[in-house]
């Protein structure tokens, strides 16, 4: 066990700590739960894993990745994805562990699983773990709580140590499995010898900015009574950006309507010209996310036609952004960060329009009707 595993899931009964719900809590635990997820393991520029201890040999045999997960854990494991096949030069896939489990994967000796769960206990990620070990994959899990039975039963496994996180929302736990697929994929091809060394030192130095930038955000309260006015009574949303930046837009959106009842859907940006956009109306506010350097103007470009459409749109871009300004009806700003990491700080303002605008429509923040916090069940 290392240091990062002071949560045993039982102990003393878990504290508001002065905020009105465990889910406003946990979204300002962000900066302390980013620190931890990162103790200890960036060492003299290199990524070091205690819990690791993997050769050469054994990553250069996998040729395929596969990472599994439900939920918002499955929302990191698409980063996961990116950042793999970027810097290790493998194909990987992510699935949903619940389709997983029941069809006839190619798993062998070569593959790499890596299942990620906060509780550690989800039926149908533990249900693919066991499928993924009786194929002779590689199992590697990304968990919270100590203990649990996906952590013990994989052949490794990484501790978030984000704390108990009570909230049915995933908010810490959430952001700090980003941290640790940025952590893993470095250190993977770190092993093999497929990452840059300046590369890597530019997303390590990035990465350690998280908790200070994170806090940051946590004191800019004014963008939200605006956009909360706009969007507490409608019926549907939209979430739009693309790469990572979509990504985050299908977090907000499960987080909008797990907290909220809100329907709320997430398009790649382009992806909403493909049939969508014929709902696309003043009735239907969007949230586009714009912090990916790389598709900022093709983002930029789709939130006009939907402004075009009569949508109200509220935007996330970083500081010193001006062109959305031009176009977007509101616009929350995030402290600029190297590129590839901004995202991680983009989704904050996503789970405080998700927390906020549950708290105006009057909702059980904290335990939403017809959800738990694990699915033990199928
Ligand atoms: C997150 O806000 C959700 N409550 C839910 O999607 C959750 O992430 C999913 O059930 C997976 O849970 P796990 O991480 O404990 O496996």
């Amino acid at each position: 066990m290392n240091g990062n595993c002071e949560y045993q899931g039982v102990g003393e009964a878990p504290k508001k700590d002065g905020f009105a719900h465990f889910m406003l809590k946990e979204i300002y635990e962000q900066p302390q739960a980013f620190q931890k997820a990162l103790q200890g393991r960036i060492q003299q520029g290199q990524v070091k894993f205690a819990e690791l201890n993997l050769t050469r040999e054994q990553v250069k045999r996998w040729d395929k990745i596969y990472i599994i997960a439900c939920g918002t854990a499955y929302h990191s494991g698409l980063f996961g994805k990116l950042l793999l096949e970027e810097f290790l030069g493998v194909a990987v896939e992510v699935e949903i562990a619940s389709e997983f489990r029941y069809r006839h994967p190619l798993l062998n000796e070569n593959t790499l699983a890596i299942f990620v769960s906060q509780s550690g206990e989800t039926a149908d990620t533990l249900g693919a773990l066991r499928k993924a070990k009786n194929s002779g994959a590689t199992t590697l899990a990304i968990t919270n709580v100590v203990g649990s039975t996906i952590a013990q039963e994989a052949d490794y496994n990484l501790y978030l140590g984000a704390g108990p996180e009570i909230a049915v929302a995933s908010t810490k736990a959430y952001t700090s499995m980003l941290i640790m697929q940025y952590l893993l994929s470095i250190y993977l091809a770190q092993v093999k010898g497929t990452m840059p060394e300046q590369k890597k030192a530019k997303i390590l130095t990035a990465l350690q900015e998280l908790p200070e930038k994170a806090q940051q955000i946590l004191t800019q309260r004014e963008f939200y009574p605006e956009v909360i006015q706009k969007i507490k009574n409608v019926q549907s949303l939209f979430f739009i950006g693309r790469v990572f930046d979509y990504y985050i837009a299908l977090e907000g959106a499960l987080k909008l309507k797990e907290t909220s009842y809100i329907h709320a859907e997430a398009y790649g940006a382009g992806e909403i010209k493909h049939g969508t956009m014929a709902i696309v109306t003043e009735e239907t506010p969007v949230v586009a996310v714009a912090v990916q350097k790389s598709v900022y103007e093709k983002t930029v470009h789709i939130v006009k036609e939907v402004v075009a459409k009569g949508a109200f749109v509220s935007a996330v871009v970083e500081e010193g952004d001006t062109e959305m300004q031009k176009w977007a009806h509101h616009v929350i700003y995030i402290p600029q960060i190297e590129n590839i990491v901004s995202p991680i700080l983009a989704v904050i303002p996503l789970q405080l329009l998700a927390y906020y605008t549950a708290v105006a429509r009057g909702c059980n923040v904290d335990q939403p009707r017809n959800l738990t916090k694990a699915v033990t069940m199928e």
